[in-house]
């Protein structure tokens, strides 16, 4: 009885987590002027209308046969939206508006499986019931992938209708700016010492990714961090000295990236005679000086080579963000509570990020600050797999795909973040030259 009930708990829980995160993405949507759902923002993604139908797909494949034993009832969209793409080095994507079926029909194929899934999951979840096939795929891990499935495409999405033009989306109200005095450029010594990356398999009520696991320590010798986030006074700094074009800032490939495409400027930026501005999700601002900056890898690279530093190890992350001056780590940044707005910038609070510093009570051990929320922050880790991966044997490509030598890891976590993914093990990972990400940097000193 108590099992059932300790199930049905839990059950109820992902059921109602799911239905949030579905109102985190129907809000993104909603965004879209209806003439506007076919556009491409970004050229290297699918349309709009793509993502529309790709998260029930997503779900559908996952869980139709492995959860709710049910026959398929549209197999076509069911492939169709199976999969987004992530094109390395060109070939993009030639399609057209007249090659995606009309809105209506998307919108009856996602109506009639979240009513299927909701059915049938509430059957097999709340009951207590079992089946082989919940043996094979516990239920809760199938669930929570789903879940954080769409809720990081409640951000990436974020950045595909940020580079959608203004007059195509509805606005919504900002916050007013918090006024901050502008942060002391100082940085941090971080004594030598261990971190401790990924998730262990023996923590049985968490879940994680493949690319989480297994858990293991890492030696991390002595360095300094910047306390701060670099901010977009800083970084124009960068550009006033010339750093886009002096080619000794940049690696061979990122200069030639960023001479094909005569960029001089982070993509969220304009320049309108001498004057700066910054576009923001639904309007354009002068410049807000103290402000993470968002940029590339290859940008941000240039950057620390210019500032004489580097980008900080995935390691070396972890340990500044985690460590301790007595030793043992930490869960979070500042500590054991679970994140609250008082720790940081994330969870769908704002859109926009907040100046740096503003959150003391988020500060790790060592004082290093907004290392989670308020941007993303690039590392100099390529994402590569931890000793004792295995992908998911329903999601093989999920991170194993991307473990190609191409993609960096990035930490920490944006305003559009969920709460969820705050956890310490939790990667996300781009390519060195994708600029729209919600993603800036930190330098560290070896
Ligand atoms: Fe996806």
């Amino acid at each position: 009885m108590l099992a059932t009930q300790t199930k049905a708990g839990i059950g109820n829980l992902l059921l109602e987590r799911l239905e949030e995160s579905r109102l985190r993405t129907d809000e993104l949507f909603a965004l879209v002027r209806p003439d506007s759902l076919y556009q491409r923002p970004i050229p290297e993604r699918h349309r709009i209308i793509f993502y529309l139908g790709h998260l029930e797909a997503f779900d559908w494949n996952l869980l139709r046969e492995r959860l709710l034993g049910v026959k398929p009832f549209h197999p076509e969209f069911d492939h169709l939206f199976a999969f987004g793409i992530d094109p390395v080095e060109g070939g993009l994507p030639s399609d057209q508006p007249s090659d995606w079926p009309a809105v209506e029909e998307v919108c009856q194929y996602v109506s009639r499986i979240r009513e299927t899934v909701d059915t049938g999951l509430e059957a097999s979840l709340t009951i207590g019931a079992t089946s082989e096939r919940q043996e094979e795929f516990p239920a809760a891990v199938l669930l929570n992938v789903a879940i954080e499935h769409r809720l990081m495409h409640a951000e990436t999405l974020t950045y595909m209708l940020h580079q959608l033009t203004l007059e195509r989306k509805l606005r919504r109200p900002r916050k007013p700016e918090l006024v901050a005095a502008p942060v002391e450029a100082k940085m941090i010594e971080i004594p030598a010492g261990s971190a401790t990356l990924g998730l262990s398999r023996t923590d049985l009520g968490a879940f994680g990714w493949d690319n989480e696991y297994e858990a293991h320590s890492v030696a991390v010798p002595a360095f300094a961090i910047d306390q701060h986030k670099v901010t977009n006074r800083q970084y124009l700094e960068f550009i006033a000295a010339g750093g886009y074009q002096d080619q000794s800032l940049w690696t061979e490939a990122d200069w030639a990236w960023k001479t094909q495409h005569n960029l001089t400027h982070p993509a969220f930026w304009r320049q309108s005679d001498d004057r700066w501005f910054y576009l923001t999700m639904f309007e354009e601002l002068p410049l807000p000086s103290e402000w993470p900056v968002y940029v590339s890898h290859a940008e941000a690279g240039a950057y620390a080579r210019w500032a004489g530093k580097s980008l900080p190890t995935e390691p070396q992350w972890h340990r500044a963000a985690y460590g301790t001056p007595a030793g043992p780590e930490r869960l979070y940044p500042w500590g054991a509570a679970a994140p609250a707005a008082r720790h940081g910038n994330f969870d769908f609070h704002g859109w926009d990020p907040t100046p740096a510093g503003n959150f003391p009570e988020g500060r790790s051990a060592f004082g290093v600050a907004d290392l989670l929320g308020n941007g993303w922050e690039w590392t100099s880790s390529l994402f590569q797999s931890f000793p004792g991966f295995e992908p998911f044997p329903f999601y093989a490509g999920y991170s194993a795909n991307f473990f190609d030598g191409k993609h960096y890891v990035i930490k920490g976590g944006s305003a559009r973040t969920a709460a969820c993914m705050l956890r310490r093990s939790f990667r996300n990972w781009f390519q060195p030259h994708y600029q729209y990400v919600y993603s800036g940097f930190r330098c560290v000193s070896n």
